[in-house]
């Protein structure tokens, strides 16, 4: 099975455009404790390269786009995210890399809990012997 979980937002548009609204337990399933964005990526930045040991995030693109690898230690896939109506959720110990910024890319991030160092697995190697434990 695709590690790719996608959540596709029902947007509200109208003749003036469009809104997506966000609201924890409802279109996002979880107690929002934390957002934040990327923006700004330099040329050729790939961001990333680390796993959570308990975290849920939902991943937005709201402009330009950037392609999402995660990997369970047994597979990986990827996901080119280019619209803002589509969040990928990531949840479970899975590392993930971000790539292929363009220069517009706004990346949205909603996250379960509040910023934690600890929580980081930043080694591939400490990560593939958490998930093969
Ligand atoms: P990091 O999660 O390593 O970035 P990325 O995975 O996108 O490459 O975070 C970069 C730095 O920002 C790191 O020093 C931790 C800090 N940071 C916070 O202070 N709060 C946050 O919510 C996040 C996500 C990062």
């Amino acid at each position: 099975m695709s590690l790719i979980n996608l959540i596709e937002f029902e947007e509200i548009g109208d003749s003036r455009g469009s809104l997506i609204s966000l609201e924890q337990m409802k279109n996002i399933p979880f107690e929002i404790k934390r957002i934040y964005y990327i923006f700004g990526t330099k040329k050729k930045v790939s961001r990333g390269f680390h796993a959570h040991k308990n975290l849920k995030q939902i991943a937005i693109c709201l402009s330009g786009s950037c392609t999402f690898l995660i990997d369970d230690g047994r597979r990986k896939d990827t996901i080119r995210l280019s619209r803002p109506n589509v969040g990928l959720y990531i949840d479970g110990i899975k590392w993930r890399e971000m790539h292929n910024f363009t220069k517009d890319c706004v990346l949205l991030v909603v996250a379960s809990e509040h910023f934690n160092e600890e929580d980081y697995i930043r080694r591939y190697d400490e990560f593939l012997k958490v998930v093969n434990e």
